[in-house]
């Protein structure tokens, strides 16, 4: 069973939001387990700091190194080694493809930052593997860390109702995104439900959402070639 630890200031806003929809199945099916652990037990002064002045000057406070690696010496001890990533809007982007090698980790270990992020030197001393979201800048890695063991989650065996649900999602080859899906009614406000998903020609169907993906996934590329990266250039 995979087991991620989270290393946050706020384990109890995160408690909330394990606690249901996918991730809080697994939890509760055993598929799963996650820790929420507050670094901030890990300071010695009479008022639990875990930040300073960055040297150097400027905006922000930094995270100190001595609670955050003193806490998690601590509990590689008590629960063995981890793989230890942390999160960084300047980390290698997260892909489906990391989802599904945490899936089959026994342990890993996701740090949240606050503030300017961690003292540089505290991803030497736990030789950390940065890995961001997205390009953009959260408050805090607390979303990020919940968005890494959700998508971890969904592919542990016996945690999705049907396994075929993640087999068949966008990007399970890295790269595809998925067709378009249709429920009853037939006719919505006048928007109908492709015919080929109505004449049960179960060979014509895989064909036609091939085909679907196969088109999804280019306009899904072009859009974000065509997408300025910063508003009003373009690149
Ligand atoms: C305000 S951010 C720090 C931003 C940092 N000074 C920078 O500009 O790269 C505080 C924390 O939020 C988390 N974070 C913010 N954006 C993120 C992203 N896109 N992916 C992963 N973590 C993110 C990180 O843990 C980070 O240490």
């Amino acid at each position: 069973m995979p087991l991620f630890t989270i290393l946050t200031l706020f384990p109890d806003a995160l408690e909330a939001y394990l606690d249901v929809g996918v991730v809080g199945t697994a939890l509760h099916k055993g598929l799963l387990d996650v820790h929420c652990v507050d670094f901030r037990d890990w300071t010695r002064d009479r008022h639990r700091t875990v930040d300073d002045r960055p040297f150097g000057g400027g905006p922000g406070m930094v995270l100190k190194p001595e609670p955050v690696v003193e806490c998690v010496e601590w509990l590689e001890a008590k629960y063995g080694t981890h793989r230890r990533l942390v999160l960084d809007p300047a980390g290698r982007p997260f892909r489906q493809a990391d989802a599904e090698a945490l899936a089959n980790e026994p342990r890993t270990l996701l740090m949240c930052g606050r503030y300017e992020g961690f003292d540089a030197r505290i991803y030497a001393e736990l030789d950390l593997e940065p890995v961001s979201i997205g390009d953009f800048v959260l408050a805090g890695g607390e979303l990020a860390a919940l968005t890494i063991v959700e998508a971890t989650a969904r592919l542990v065996p016996g945690v999705l109702g049907d396994a075929r649900s993640a087999v068949e999602d966008s990007f399970a080859d890295g790269e595809t995104v998925d067709h378009e899906h249709y429920t009853r009614p037939r006719v919505w406000r006048g928007r109908e439900v492709p015919d080929v998903l109505l004449q049960g020609d179960h060979q014509r169907i895989a064909a036609w959402r091939a085909a679907q993906a196969a088109e999804r996934t280019k306009a899904r590329g072009d859009a974000d070639r065509a997408t300025p990266s910063k508003p009003g250039r373009n690149p």
